[in-house]
């Protein structure tokens, strides 16, 4: 197995004319875990979520940031994390991305999630920019999440996410995710995405 620190940037086959940093962003799970992120570099990461669009300027979003700064607490959010995310337990730093799902005047905000998706989204690439491992996860506990850190019922906890240094041990990673690492990554093609005047997709 590849004993390289992983590349950067990974760029899929087909990916013509976008920007290098949105064709080459992927989701790593070997980090190192002796590197720390620093301070200013995780906040650029942050900032890069700040600055998303919202309806009405919402802005949902809201970072719970874990780091070894806090080791106990750091311990105790990575122990929400599904056994299939063993491999992010020597990350140095977790965020969690929570959304406001209701509005000042009371009424549900139904794009909460969306929006949140999308300043997580400029984090990703943020991240890609900087070099670091962003990597989300579904796989954790949020009831788990919630208890533990009295996290109000208004606010849904959406992903965890995994920021840290590219490392080179595979040792943690699940055998049958090791070859994620280096295998091409893929997507569907235009024509199952794409829908061009009044076409409708058919699944
Ligand atoms: C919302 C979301 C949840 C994800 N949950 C997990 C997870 O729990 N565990 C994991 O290893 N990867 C998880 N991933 C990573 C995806 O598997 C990955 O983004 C996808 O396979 C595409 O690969 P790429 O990001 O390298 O392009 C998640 C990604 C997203 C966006």
């Amino acid at each position: 197995m590849n004993s390289k620190t992983p590349p950067v940037l990974r760029p899929g086959k087909h990916a013509p004319g976008i920007h290098p940093v949105i064709a080459g962003r992927w989701s790593s799970r070997a980090i190192d875990a002796q590197k720390t992120v620093s301070p200013e570099l995780l906040n650029r990461i942050l900032e890069a979520g700040r600055w998303a669009p919202s309806s009405a300027n919402n802005q949902p979003w809201r970072f719970m940031d874990f780091g070894p700064e806090n080791a106990e607490t750091l311990k105790l959010a990575k122990t929400t994390l599904a056994e299939g995310n063993i491999w992010a337990q020597p990350s140095p730093r977790l965020v969690f991305i929570l959304a406001r799902t209701d509005r000042e005047d009371g009424k549900p905000h139904q794009l909460a999630l969306y929006e949140a998706g999308q300043a997580v989204a400029q984090m990703a690439l943020q991240a890609a920019h900087e070099g670091v491992v962003f990597h989300q996860m579904m796989g954790f506990s949020a009831d788990q999440f919630r208890k533990l850190f009295s996290v109000p019922e208004n606010f849904a906890i959406i992903v965890a996410v995994a920021i840290g240094w590219p490392g080179s041990s595979m040792e943690m990673i699940p055998e049958n995710r090791r070859s994620l690492e280096t295998s091409e990554r893929m997507r569907k093609s235009m024509d199952e995405l794409v829908f061009h005047n009044g076409e409708i997709p058919g699944k």
